[in-house]
Formats: C-alpha cells, sequence, structure tokens
C-alpha cells in the first residue's frame, strides 16, 4: 500500500503558497489544507463573539469546534457547523487572524488538528508547517517573493485604489509573523527555498513535481532536495 505523502509548504503573505499548494494538491490528487484559513476561521468567530483579551478568547476556544473539508477543489472551513469559508478574506478578519496566531494555546489547538489532518496523504500551507506541524513531512518547500511583489499581487487581488491598504497589510502581517514568539515564520533547515519573484506559475510547479520525483504511476515518492 502507497505510504502517506505530506507535502509543507510555509512562507510569508503573497508569496504565491497558496496558488501552489492548491494546483501542486490537484495535480498529485491530494488532500490540501491551508492552515491561514483555519486561524482566520478562529478569528472569525472571536470577531462574531466580540471577545476582548486573551481570558474570553480562550474561553471562546474552548467552546469551538472546527472541522475542514480538504478537497482542494472544493477548500472549506467549517466552525461550530457552519461554513464560514466565504469570511475569511474580510480584511478584519486578516488583521484579526494574525493577533489570535500569537497566542500559544490557540497555536497548540490548531497544531493538533492540523496533525490529524495530515494522517493521510496532504499538501499543507502556513508558516510552520515544515518547522512545528510536521517536521518529518516527505518534503518541504519554503516559497518567498520579494516584498514590492508580493504588495503587487495583494492590490491586484484587492483592486487598484487598495495599494496603500496592501502595503499597510503585507508589512504589518509580515512583521507579527516573523516576531512572534511562539512558531515564527521561519523556513525549515531542510526545506527547498523557491523564490516566485520572477517566476511563472508553472516554472515554480516544475521546481516542485521535480523535487518530489514523481514516479511512473504518478506517485511521489520522496524528496529531492540536493
Ligand atoms: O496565510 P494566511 O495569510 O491566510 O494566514 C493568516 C494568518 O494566520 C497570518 O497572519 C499568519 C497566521 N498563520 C500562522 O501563524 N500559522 C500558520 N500555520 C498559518 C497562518
Amino acid at each position: 500500500m502507497r505510504q502517506a505523502i505530506r507535502v509543507a509548504i510555509d512562507g510569508p503573505s503573497g508569496s504565491g503558497k497558496s496558488t501552489l499548494g492548491l494546483e501542486l494538491a490537484r495535480r498529485l490528487g491530494l488532500a490540501y489544507v491551508d492552515t491561514g484559513a483555519m486561524y482566520r476561521a478562529f478569528a472569525w468567530k472571536v470577531l462574531q463573539a466580540g471577545a476582548d483579551g486573551p481570558e474570553e478568547i480562550l474561553d471562546l476556544l474552548a467552546r469551538t469546534e472546527m472541522t475542514v473539508d480538504a478537497d482542494p477543489d472544493a477548500f472549506r472551513v467549517l466552525v461550530d457547523g457552519r461554513d464560514v469559508t466565504g469570511h475569511l478574506r474580510d480584511p478584519e478578519v486578516s488583521s484579526g487572524a494574525s493577533t489570535v496566531a500569537v497566542i500559544p494555546e490557540v497555536r497548540a489547538w490548531l497544531v493538533a488538528l492540523q496533525r490529524d489532518l495530515a494522517q493521510a496523504s496532504v499538501v499543507m500551507e502556513g508558516r510552520d508547517i515544515g518547522t512545528v506541524v510536521l517536521p518529518d513531512a516527505d518534503c518541504k518547500f519554503f516559497i518567498v517573493a520579494d516584498e514590492n511583489v508580493r504588495i503587487e499581487r495583494r492590490t491586484a487581488q484587492w483592486g487598484e485604489s487598495s495599494n496603500r491598504a496592501a502595503s499597510k497589510d503585507v508589512k504589518e502581517r509580515d512583521r507579527r509573523d516573523s516576531s512572534r514568539k511562539t512558531s515564527p515564520l521561519r523556513a525549515a533547515d531542510d526545506a527547498i527555498l523557491i523564490d516566485t519573484s520572477e517566476q511563472t506559475i508553472e516554472e515554480s510547479l516544475a521546481i516542485m513535481l521535480a523535487a518530489l520525483r514523481i514516479d511512473a504511476s504518478g506517485a511521489a515518492v520522496g524528496a529531492d532536495s540536493s
């Protein structure tokens, strides 16, 4: 029987890791988990509840149930049985996500859920997948892009008039994600670094597929990080 294949993808916001992770999962026929969406989903609940301060947030966490549909063509996050996927890109949810992501108990709770989801083959993306969630992943990628390129990509998503907001969002989230005490964003020592600044999606994907060494039957047979 084929063993579970676990691919870890990390990187800062706007680096292209979601686009690449989704497409890789589709081509390999694997499940796909965007762990940022899980932080966002909990942030959505915190905002809805108007919870303020660590105590209220942890109290809410203890009463939260989260399920993830890891289908790359229909990825969804349900909080207490409600599909909140459509709310996850709201600006206040984005900002709230990086705030709840600094709370160690929130991280521990989500990491346990994420490890559960990775019992079967999966492409999982986030900030700490290769370092904390799946340190023994079969293949790890760390995706980067120049800050200006990432701001341009965010602006293209949000609309031309949003350039200043996009710039603030990228810079502020980089600062929080990299400086927090628990699981700051960093590349695992054995991650393959891909700079997408001047690459097309196909070029980046080709590097990933080559590193995964797909065999004749379409099965990934392990990493080649040489
Ligand atoms: O990837 P994203 O922009 O959807 O992530 C939302 C926030 O969640 C981001 O500020 C960083 C945080 N996050 C994290 O701390 N750890 C992860 N594994 C994924 C996301």
